[in-house]
């Protein structure tokens, strides 16, 4: 008797704390985007939007970044000390093609240094080919909104291609966060063009859908025999109605979560495009082109927003409700869970799909509460992979305190702080503790601790 009531107690705690072990070849990662690292992007779009009265926080702009630029045997090393399987960055367009049709040679060996120097050090590098920045000109085209938006990024792309093919780049990202980017710039205001009209966004958003296809094959082509993989990134936040009792905020929800979340990714998986955002736009068109070009998705996980219908322009709004304890430095949620649902759900639209979780981070100075964010959220990405959801990898966001876009340098994503002024850059006892999780290929993780449950 006494044996059976240890037993039942004894149970439950064993399978709430355990060692959480992942597979072999898991990819621990951690990622960057070109423009919030390097410095002097100066023939881009944000270049100018940061001069711009008004869009950055604090007045804050990007100009040497981190100086990643120039640093890039110091960076590879913080790579290595951490002890990462794969290291995700972006390249920039306005550096490799500052004016239209005049390429630049130096931006190309540079990028061709980076990739050797990664692979020196046994690092896979994951290349994104557009994270958020354009190169001037184009932006003055109308950037993604242009007609002719997929042959302009299909000649940069090209190029790019058959400067670093070779060099053994397996993963190619074509954007990074569409719907975000464009929702950001044509809705809120918050990114380049600064616009703020629902209407505006059809076109840019078709536009950049349209530039995926024709990139991923573009790809293919060059590439011949080689293995490479061409995927997409999209960021999933999890959704909920505000008022559960009201039909308004569902509908509100609805609307967003098949805008933000699913607009793209139903068009590869359907070949049709399909979008009804009632008082702004409606567009049912085939794009049969658009399947079957993922060879992997990149999912971006970072909260969850509760979501109220409006009655004016733009009719939805979108909201934190957590206590302090579980807001970030952005002022957004912590909730873990959300990247079992979201991965979950995106398993379901394409079974057989391998996903990497690309980015997942915390603006978090204090680093108070980064390492247990990590290891809640990596718990969730355990359970999915014992459910044999084919997820390759987690990359961490991001390895160095950067330039966070319209809110500046005040948010600290980093593993590593970065002193504004100095540039040097010292590990949080976070980056200890992401590097002894990459050492053992797992944790020891006791849910009954968690935080942000
Ligand atoms: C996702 C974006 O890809 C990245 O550029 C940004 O810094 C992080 N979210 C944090 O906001």
């Amino acid at each position: 008797m006494i044996k059976i009531l240890v037993f039942l107690f004894l149970t439950p705690s064993l399978s709430l704390s355990q060692t959480l072990t992942f597979p072999e070849n898991f990819q621990w990662c951690v990622a960057t985007a070109s423009h919030q690292i390097e410095g002097n992007n100066k023939d881009s779009d944000w270049w100018e939007f940061e001069r711009r009265p008004g869009t950055i926080k604090h007045n804050d702009k990007s100009i040497k970044a981190t100086d990643h630029w120039n640093r890039l045997e110091e960076d590879t090393q913080i790579l290595v000390d951490l002890g990462v399987k794969s290291y995700r960055f972006s390249l920039e367009w306005a550096k490799i093609e500052p004016r239209e049709g005049q390429w630049n040679k130096d931006a190309l060996e540079h990028y061709k240094k980076e990739i050797l120097l990664l692979k020196k050090n046994n690092i896979n590098p994951m290349v994104t080919l557009h994270h958020f920045s354009l190169p001037l000109w184009f932006a003055k085209k109308g950037g993604w909104a242009n007609k002719q938006a997929p042959q302009y990024f299909q000649k940069y792309v090209t190029k790019v291609y058959n400067h670093l093919g070779d060099l053994g780049v397996s993963s190619w990202a074509t954007f990074n966060e569409p719907t975000w980017n464009l929702i950001s710039g044509y809705v809120t205001g918050e990114f380049p063009p600064g616009k703020k009209d629902i209407k505006l966004l059809k076109d840019p958003l078709k536009g950049v859908i349209l530039s995926h296809g024709l990139a991923y094959k573009t790809l293919h082509q060059l590439a011949k025999d080689r293995p490479i993989k061409v995927g997409l990134v999209q960021n999933l936040n999890v959704f909920i109605p505000l008022r559960w009792w009201n039909p308004l905020d569902h509908y509100a929800k609805s609307i967003l979560d098949n805008v933000y979340n699913w607009s793209i990714l139903n068009t590869i998986k359907n070949g049709h495009f399909k979008v009804n955002f009632p008082t702004a736009f409606k567009d049912d068109s085939p794009m049969p082109q658009l399947k079957k070009t993922l060879d992997f998705l990149g999912i971006n996980y970072y909260t969850r927003q509760f979501i109220k219908f409006m009655f004016s322009p733009p009719f939805i709004k979108a909201q934190t409700i957590a206590p302090k304890e579980k807001i970030t430095e952005m002022g957004w949620e912590i909730y873990p869970k959300g990247i079992y649902t979201m991965v979950k759900k995106a398993h379901q639209t394409f079974p057989r799909l391998p996903i990497f979780i690309t980015e997942n981070g915390i603006g978090d100075k204090t680093d108070k509460k980064r390492p247990q964010f990590i290891k809640e959220h990596l718990s969730y990405i355990h359970k999915l992979l014992q459910e044999r959801i084919p997820i390759l990898g987690y990359c961490y966001w991001t390895l160095i305190d950067n330039f966070e876009w319209a809110h500046g340098y005040k948010p600290r994503f980093g593993l590593y702080n970065l002193d504004l002024k100095t540039l040097k850059r010292t590990p949080r006892n976070s980056a200890k503790v992401y590097s002894e999780i990459i050492k053992n290929n797992g944790f020891f993780y006791d849910k009954t601790k968690a935080l942000f449950e």
